[in-house]
């Protein structure tokens, strides 16, 4: 992601060209204030705050207001899924897609895209297909749609989560895997040729934990992939916590370990079932998680309130259904402002 320019270098750059007093002069207080907006307050350390958008939310004031206020980087919730950009073979439809994507670059926001392939959210023709007709349709899917958006996504999540639950570290049995082992190669080189500009990234969950098969397995997926010149960029820690789930203590280490294969990495659908100062604890140690290392590019939590989370019912978001800012929100933004306010 683009790195942005830190408030203490426009300081330097202003006061070396005579529009800003000496360091330490009152007047110089408003740019080192702590910043009031998520997006604002990521971007003074080079990184970006976003969220999930569904689309049709879009007319309702309160959403769109917080969404239009807080966050640098959006990506549609489904309407980048494969059911939705090509419900029929060779049909694509992206007007669901375009309205956010279109909303996002009016305001001078990033987008992020998900996913091109995934084992969920398929339309009913692919389970119709086999082998080489299957593997086809697939890249073909990957081609036409970074082809629309090439220029207007930041980074594609290509591929998601391809790996099983649980001590193998195995692949997830799949359609898309059942055409053999090199398919999510096939897809990530088949994205950038596609759209060249674009960063191409892995996306999974319950991947936080270092010390989980799963989080290795696709570690070592990662760590082969640059090894052998497969166009991958960053991977995406989906980040769904719960009680059950919770923030691990060694989730910086695993970022560290996957930003030192030599991607960036994302907390790409932040989310932390809870309330009140438990939960607003749990998001301070995520985004301290991010804050410690240089390639962890940047946060979007998946969804404005919690009334417009895939999981309403575990209040897991940084908005209440009113559109007020939670404890969580406070904590957040707290942190991405350098943790002054505890
Ligand atoms: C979820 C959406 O939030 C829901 O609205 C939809 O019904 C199902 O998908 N991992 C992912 C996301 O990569 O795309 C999922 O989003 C949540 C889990």
């Amino acid at each position: 992601m683009r790195k942005l320019l830190s408030a203490s270098l426009i300081t330097a750059s202003l006061t070396t060209v005579g529009l800003l007093p000496p360091a330490g002069a009152a007047s110089a207080t408003t740019l080192t204030s702590p910043a009031t907006t998520l997006a604002a307050a990521a971007e003074r350390s080079g990184r970006y705050f976003g969220v999930a958008v569904q689309g049709y939310k879009l007319s309702d004031p309160t959403y769109a207001g917080i969404l239009d206020r807080e966050f640098a980087v959006v990506t549609p919730e489904n309407e980048l899924k494969l059911d939705a950009t090509e419900p029929v073979q060779g049909r694509f439809t992206f007007a669901p897609a375009d309205r956010v994507v279109d909303h996002a670059v009016r305001l001078g926001k990033r987008v992020r895209g998900q996913t091109l392939l995934w084992h969920s959210a398929q339309p009913s023709w692919l389970a119709s297909l086999r082998g080489a007709a299957l593997r086809q349709a697939m890249l073909n899917h990957v081609t036409q749609v970074a082809a629309h958006y090439r220029g207007r996504i930041q980074a594609w999540d290509v591929v998601g989560e391809v790996f099983a639950d649980g001590p193998t570290g195995a692949r997830r049995d799949s359609n898309f895997q059942r055409t053999g082992d090199d398919w999510i190669e096939a897809a990530f080189r088949a994205a950038r040729a596609a759209d060249p500009g674009a960063k191409l990234c892995y996306n999974d969950y319950n991947i936080e934990n270092w010390v989980h098969a799963k989080t290795q397995a696709v570690h070592r997926m990662v760590r082969d992939f640059r090894a052998r010149g497969v166009p991958i960029d960053c991977v995406g820690l989906q980040s769904h916590f719960t009680a059950n789930h919770p923030v691990p203590a060694d989730f910086a280490t695993t970022i560290r370990n996957f930003a030192a294969l030599g991607v960036d990495v994302q907390l790409s659908e932040l989310d932390i079932e809870g309330s009140g100062a438990t939960q607003a604890e749990n998001y301070r140690r995520a985004v301290t998680a991010c804050l410690a290392v240089d390639r962890c590019t940047g946060i979007t939590v998946w969804g404005v309130r919690d009334s417009d989370s895939w999981r309403a019912s575990g209040t897991p978001l940084l908005f209440d259904p009113t559109g007020a800012p939670k404890p969580a929100y406070t904590a957040v933004l707290d942190s991405l402002n350098g943790g002054a306010c505890r």
